[in-house]
């Protein structure tokens, strides 16, 4: 697979995909987003075909707002340990609104993504709306962050 793929609209997307697409459309009737009002959902699905699926978490606090893409891959990590993680969907729709509209992962979630790919040493399909009706399948996670923060640069050795 190309490092990224654009598809004109989401029927254009592999079965898998659109399988993760509406389970993360299904997430996201458990956000949490009185704030925001944007509700975002995720679905992935590990080696032996579980789904696991986060929708954003958000607080008076507005600091300590969980991303969904967060709540899904840790929440894997908590009931699923050791199996690794295959594809990763993300969609997003306003509040009463049933539209999906944009929603790219923020590179915190990308930073979290990419360390979860650095454990299994395997990367995972991440798949998103980035634009109207422009849906992006990236081969792994590291391609949307280049020159990240790794655990490497804190085993560095110092001058
Ligand atoms: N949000 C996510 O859930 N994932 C992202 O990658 C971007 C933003 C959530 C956090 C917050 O609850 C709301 O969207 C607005 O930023």
């Amino acid at each position: 697979m190309k490092e990224f793929e654009i598809q004109p609209d989401f029927d254009h997307l592999d079965q898998e995909s659109k399988y993760l697409v509406h389970k993360a459309k299904e997430a996201t009737a458990h956000s949490y987003a009185p704030y925001s009002k944007f509700h975002v959902g995720a679905a992935l699905i590990l080696q032996d075909g579980t789904v696991v699926t986060g929708a954003n978490q958000e607080n008076a606090a507005y600091p300590l707002c969980m991303c969904a893409e967060r709540v899904a891959l840790y929440a894997a990590a908590a009931m699923h340990p050791g199996k690794r993680i295959v594809k990763m969907a993300i969609v997003a729709h306003k509040k009463n609104h049933k539209e999906l509209v944009p929603a790219a992962s923020c590179g915190a979630c990308r930073q979290v993504m990419t360390e979860f790919e650095e454990r299994q040493k395997v990367p995972m399909e991440v798949v998103m709306m980035v634009a109207e009706n422009q849906w992006v399948k990236c081969a792994s996670a590291e391609s949307l962050l280049p020159f990240l923060f790794t655990k490497d640069n804190l085993d560095s050795p110092s001058k």
